[in-house]
């Protein structure tokens, strides 16, 4: 536990250097860029090729698409298959766009599946760095060409459920997840899987956020939907994720059509506040589900803007769930050995320090909800950023609120954490009937007054 725990420590915090510094980067540069604008062209010139060179072995579309070439070439040599295989490869209905993912970590692309933005994704750039499914070598050895008739969908599904179990702690109901993960082709009488089929579900497997995606992918709508796979790649849908760095909430590029300005909840208050209040309702609606929907608690432990993303539609979704355990994975974590509170702390998820036994208890002291009303509302609705409005009886009322949720010590009960909820949800559902009811006013008296602009 402790070496997975560290490991999971240590490339987290690779990671927050890496965003770090790329920030730092990117700063400098449009600095530099601005003060050379008045400069020579040649000087610029050169500048960004310097700045293309740092960028080199950060990602580069070259790479992205010779990484996307050789899971092609592997699917015709029947290495390894999937349902997007034949778009990707052969009918070219997946167009690469560009890359996201940084070196040494992920690899994550955007690509556009039939007009669709997605996001491809895959924990190690080769196929052939996966562990190979434990049957391959056996079915691979001369004189065993039988072998393969004998390994039913039922093994196969057995073999996948534990792995699965492992992989999340849970007990996985077999038949609850049979169809989800399988596709149709377990009902079929006498189906056999090919190897690619095998590999290619044993390279998903070993990715523990896929595992988890797809388990979830029917329960729940907090949780990006998978929308198919080529081998060691699945492609997820494309959302609008946060961004810590800059003061808009959730900020949108380009590719996904949406309506830029929109989405700047600082920029112009009064519209765009209604969108921060209906996001944030979406923010409980998701805590309660992790709360209450499933077998067992679901635990986020890391949370930040950057986790989180939102669809058109508003829904928020947890896009970052390699720190997202269920209650018994939690315990374990949780469990080790201490000295003070502060041994018992994982990320967002805390516990106490039992000094007697040196043990830190294994049921964890805050919750998401306190995260979130910390980490995220308490920016949102500060009173800096609300500005003139801050004063209002229902925004005082809301902050306090927050306040509260966020600062309870010891954590919150379940029956406290839900009464914070709906408190919370109430006054925000205040907001949004309040906003449309000025919204109605205010229309109302632009048309009573239709001439208004030409009476001079
Ligand atoms: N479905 C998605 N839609 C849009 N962007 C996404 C999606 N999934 C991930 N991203 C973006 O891709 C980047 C890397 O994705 P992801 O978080 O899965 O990788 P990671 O290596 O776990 O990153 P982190 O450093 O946050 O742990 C992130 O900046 C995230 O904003
Ligand atoms: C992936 O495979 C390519 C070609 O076989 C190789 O050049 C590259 O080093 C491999 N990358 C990793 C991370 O193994
Ligand atoms: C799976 O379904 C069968 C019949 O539909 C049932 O008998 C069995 O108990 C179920 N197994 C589990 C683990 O729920
Ligand atoms: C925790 O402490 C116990 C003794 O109190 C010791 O046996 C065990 O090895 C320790 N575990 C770790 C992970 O340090």
């Amino acid at each position: 536990m402790r070496e997975s725990q560290c490991r999971v420590l240590c490339t987290a915090r690779k990671c927050g250097l890496l965003k770090w510094f790329s920030l730092k980067v990117c700063k400098r540069s449009t600095f530099l860029f601005a003060v050379l604008w008045f400069g020579s062209w040649l000087l610029l010139n050169g500048l960004l090729l310097v700045h293309r060179n740092m960028f080199s072995d950060v990602c580069t579309d070259d790479k992205s698409r010779s990484i996307l070439q050789r899971v092609c070439e592997e699917y015709q040599q029947g290495v390894l298959t999937g349902d997007l295989c034949e778009d990707l490869c052969i009918g070219g209905n997946v167009e690469y766009k560009r890359c996201l993912y940084y070196e040494n970590g992920k690899k994550v692309m955007v690509a556009d599946w039939r007009g669709i933005p997605v996001v491809l994704k895959s924990k190690l750039e080769n196929f052939s760095s996966y562990e190979p499914f434990g049957f391959l070598d056996y079915l691979d050895t001369p004189g065993n060409t039988g072998v393969q008739e004998e390994l039913t969908p039922l093994d196969v599904v057995l073999y996948a459920t534990l792995e699965i179990k492992n992989s999340l702690g849970l007990e996985i109901n077999v038949n609850m997840s049979l169809p989800q993960l399988w596709g149709q082709h377990v009902r079929e009488q006498g189906w056999v899987y090919s190897q690619a089929e095998l590999a290619s579900l044993w390279a998903l497997l070993q990715q523990e956020e896929y595992t988890f995606l797809r388990v979830l992918q029917d329960l729940s709508h907090h949780v990006a939907k998978v929308v198919g796979s080529c081998g060691h790649f699945y492609a997820v849908e494309y959302l609008v994720a946060g961004h810590a760095w800059d003061q808009n909430i959730f900020s949108v590029d380009d590719s996904s059509g949406l309506d830029q300005t929109s989405w700047n909840g600082y920029r112009k208050p009064g519209v765009d506040r209604d969108r921060i209040h209906r996001i944030a309702l979406s923010f409980l609606d998701m805590v309660e589900h992790f709360e209450e929907d499933f077998s067992h608690h679901l635990h986020l432990c890391d949370i930040k803007p950057e986790n989180f993303a939102i669809r058109k539609d508003l829904t928020v979704v947890a896009i970052d769930v390699d720190m997202a355990f269920f209650e018994p994975k939690m315990q374990d974590i949780l469990e080790q050995n201490c000295t003070s509170d502060r041994d018992c702390n994982f990320f967002d998820c805390v516990s106490k320090c039992d000094t007697h036994k040196r043990k830190c208890d294994s049921k964890r002291k805050n919750s998401n909800l306190q995260v979130i009303c910390e980490k995220i509302f308490r920016p949102w609705f500060s009173p800096t950023v609300l500005g003139s409005k801050a004063g209002l009886p229902l925004q005082v009322e809301l902050q306090s609120a927050v306040q509260e949720c966020a600062e309870t010590e010891g954590g919150l009960d379940i029956e406290y954490g839900r009464a914070i909820r709906q408190r919370l949800s109430r006054l925000l559902t205040h907001l949004l009937q309040e906003s449309a009811a000025n919204k109605q006013a205010q229309e109302h008296i632009r048309s009573g007054y239709p001439h208004t602009a030409l009476n001079f």
